[in-house]
């Protein structure tokens, strides 16, 4: 009798270990980031010869020439070493493409412009990245 009692108390310490142990193998994945805000309609359209290159034409080109560091920043040639630069732009989640990042304050390139031109890389980015 006293073994009986004493085996099914052990069977009960035992399945409610079972299921403490289920229970801490749930892992409960990160809810995905919200999506960025879709660009106002009454946005003003950046264009990237007009807005986007005089920046890199008038601070940032004469570090980074044709064959100096990277990206290359002169204008003719920058549009296309961004594009194929991985990483530099990301029109999905434009806070997170590295030109952005460089730029903005905290960024390694935020000494050598402002807030705004920072600005306007992300809109421009976030408005699609276009050679326009
Ligand atoms: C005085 C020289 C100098 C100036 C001016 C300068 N850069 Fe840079 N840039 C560098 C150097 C050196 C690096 C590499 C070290 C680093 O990433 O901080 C770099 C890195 C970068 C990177 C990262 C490239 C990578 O490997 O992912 C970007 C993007 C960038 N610069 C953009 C800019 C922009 C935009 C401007 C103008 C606002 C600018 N830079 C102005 C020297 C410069």
């Amino acid at each position: 009798m006293q073994s009986r009692t004493f085996n099914k108390l052990m069977t009960i310490i035992f399945v409610l270990f079972l299921f403490s142990s289920c229970t801490s193998d749930f892992i409960v994945p990160d809810p995905p980031a919200p999506p960025p805000a879709p660009p106002s309609p009454n946005e003003n359209k950046i264009s990237y010869a007009g807005e986007i290159q005089p920046i890199f034409t008038a601070k940032c080109s004469f570090c980074h020439g044709v064959g100096a560091t990277p990206p290359v920043l002169v204008s003719g040639k920058s549009y296309q070493s961004l594009m194929t630069m991985p990483g530099q732009i990301d029109t999905v989640t434009p806070g997170n493409s590295i030109l952005y990042k460089k730029m903005v304050t905290g960024g390694s390139m935020a000494q050598y412009c402002n807030k705004a031109n920072a600005d306007s890389v992300y809109k421009w980015i976030r408005q699609g990245a276009k050679n326009n």
